[in-house]
């Protein structure tokens, strides 16, 4: 008999809070495909017991002419008992089929299965700051292998910044000689030094480190093997303090320390800037090349004759149009050797952008609106919501991290592409930690929505000092950022990924990665009902079971076990509190909620601080 199930209809089965959990049977994917039927039975074969041992049984057709069905980077995939097709258009298509197919086995053989799947965007990013502290060539390509794992295809490596420049130029050796160590390994330490010194690599307590260029000719094809392209990120005009330490000229004050934009007046910039791009182009062949742009300090522009001058020529008004200026001879420099630029979002108030630039918005979503509404290609990694360095959990009980506050739901949750005042309004809450209303939502329009290509999670450094921790950070968050990237939106469904991310949480842990338990406190939702609430509860780890109480005790295990919505009634405020238990024991941080019967309350994860 053959047994038909979808992900939709497993969706449908789920109620918001407190769906026991998927079907078994069905085997977890991330990201989930645009449409997968689960026929019974395996495909086995002698011999054969690892997924990649399946994957070289698998006849694999990649076709062009299949371009009209499964589009640039789509795949079928069909696996029945007698064995396993997958036919693509293009190699990066069947790499992407294999990556399902080794989603599909388990101890008893592949899965059969018929798949049809593509990605929602074109692009599909991963971050990682090497700057504020550094991370070894080999973590980057352990990073890389999950990003092809989970189908990403774009690494956005920010190899310059003012913790460090990490990336060698053979014409100016002193980025990396002076540039590529500090005298402090301990971001705040060293940040609130009077001056933040830079030193050689052999002086004692030297920290840093940079890649050669050998090094970097490594991981670009080794990323390329994943279908990966590796996008550099070289700062102008600001974050630039290791810039110079052995370049101070480049600078309006000529000074070593304390001063970290470029000067946009000097011609000298200009030539390192373009001198440094040759070779950046050179180890690179990503079509896009990332030139920072964000957050100039423009104090030292202000006072500085050459820029002053500059700008009475241009008939410039404002020290800003000098970003702009510096910003528009980048683009055409890029330009001029086949290179498109991308810049954080400050770049969308150039107006002479050209069709081909690419702004990350990461200031809320706002930059991003205004970028596709303007027909401005964007990507979409808002800092409110899709930067692993913010805390999980919460931020009273964790290590030290970034601002606010971004659990996986709350990454699940945003909407990358909001054409509609409500969907923007459902974003701009989760940015802002309050309700906002869609009365006051700017969004994209629908016609304009093509211009988002793509989702990105960045990964800033100043508070991960070590490969340990990165992985503590970005893992299992980026299993939501894979299937935000990937999957169409009418595929999303939070308690099917809840399921499916914690089953991919401990493979990445066999794996061998340290990563993130799921020990953040439970979720409460409230709903008023008349003059009384309905309370829902949800544990982030699906393994957990919630306990709680409502007399301001703290819950332990002999406390009433949350099964089903709780009714609150009654006229005076109560005191929630609600954690996670798993095996008799607490398993993560306690809520506290006090709730008025008659009031709703949900989280839009303020920053708790
Ligand atoms: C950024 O977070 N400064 C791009
Ligand atoms: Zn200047």
């Amino acid at each position: 008999m053959i047994m038909k199930k979808t992900f939709s209809l497993i969706a449908g089965l789920c109620c918001m809070m407190s769906c026991a959990g998927p079907d078994n049977d069905i085997p977890a994917l991330i990201p989930v495909p645009s449409e997968a039927v689960f026929h019974g039975g395996y495909y086995t074969a002698g011999g054969a017991s690892s997924p990649e041992d399946y994957c070289r049984l698998a006849e694999v057709c990649v076709d062009s002419v299949r371009y009209g069905s499964v589009g640039e980077e789509g795949y079928e995939l069909e696996v029945t008992r007698k064995g396993i097709r997958i036919n693509a258009a293009t190699e990066a298509g069947a790499f992407y089929g294999k990556q399902t197919l080794m989603q599909l086995v388990s101890g008893r053989g592949v899965r059969c299965a018929v798949i049809h799947d593509s990605p929602r965007f074109p692009y599909r990013g991963i971050h990682l700051d090497v700057s504020r502290h550094f991370f070894s060539k080999e973590e980057v390509l352990k990073i890389l292998d999950e990003m092809g794992r989970y189908k990403f295809n774009n690494f956005h490596f920010h190899l310059t910044d003012n913790g460090g420049w990490r990336i060698q130029i053979d014409r100016y050796p002193l980025l990396t000689e002076l540039g590529a160590y500090r005298v402090m390994k301990d971001w705040d330490g060293w940040w609130e030094m009077d001056s933040r010194l830079f030193c050689r690599k052999d002086d004692p307590g030297a920290y840093g480190g940079f890649f050669t260029k050998e090094d970097i000719r490594e991981i670009v094809a080794y990323a390329a093997e994943r279908h990966i392209n590796v996008i550099p990120e070289i700062e102008f005009p600001a974050h630039s303090d290791a810039v110079f330490v052995g370049y101070p000229h480049l600078n309006c004050t000529g000074t070593r320390y304390g001063n970290g934009e470029f000067c946009p007046a000097n011609e000298q910039v200009y030539e390192f800037a373009d001198n440094v791009l040759l070779e950046v182009m050179e180890l690179f062949p990503s079509e896009v090349i990332h030139i920072g742009g964000d957050e100039a300090r423009k104090h030292a522009w202000g006072k500085c004759p050459a820029c002053t001058e500059l700008m009475r020529r241009e008939g410039m008004t404002d020290v800003s149009e000098l970003q702009c200026y510096m910003i528009s001879r980048l683009q055409k420099f890029l330009n001029s050797h086949g290179r498109a630029m991308a810049g954080w979002d400050q770049i969308i108030v150039n107006d002479d952008l050209d069709s081909l630039s690419v702004s990350y918005t990461y200031r809320g979503q706002r930059g991003g609106i205004l970028a596709a509404n303007r027909g401005i290609r964007t990507v979409m990694t808002p800092g409110e919501i899709l930067y692993f360095d913010w805390y999980q959990a919460d931020p009273k009980q964790e290590p030290k991290a970034m601002y606010g506050y971004s659990p996986i739901k709350k990454m699940y949750a945003f909407d990358p592409v909001p054409v509609t005042p409500e969907s923007a309004a459902a974003n701009e809450s989760m940015v802002q930690g309050k309700y906002v209303s869609p009365d006051t939502s700017i969004f994209i329009r629908p016609e304009m929505a093509g211009y988002v290509i793509g989702v990105q999670g960045s990964t800033w450094a100043e508070y991960i000092p070590d490969e340990q921790h990165l992985e503590y950070m970005m893992f299992p968050r980026f299993l939501a950022v894979a299937e935000q990237a990937w999957s169409s939106p009418d595929r999303k469904d939070w308690q099917d990924f809840r399921y499916r991310m914690n089953v991919h949480r401990h493979i990445l842990e066999a794996r061998g990665w340290n990563v993130y338990d799921l020990h953040n406190a439970p979720e409460i939702e409230i709903t008023a009902s008349g003059d009384r609430s309905i309370m829902e509860i949800e544990p982030e780890n699906p393994e957990a079971e919630v306990r709680y109480t409502l007399d301001g005790s703290d819950p332990v295990i002999g406390s009433a076990l949350y099964s089903s919505p709780v009714m609150l009634s009654g006229d005076a405020p109560v005191t929630v509190k609600a954690a996670p238990f798993i095996g008799g024991r607490r398993a993560g941080y306690i809520r506290e909620l006090t709730v008025t019967p008659g009031e709703s309350y949900r989280d839009y994860y303020p920053y708790m601080d």
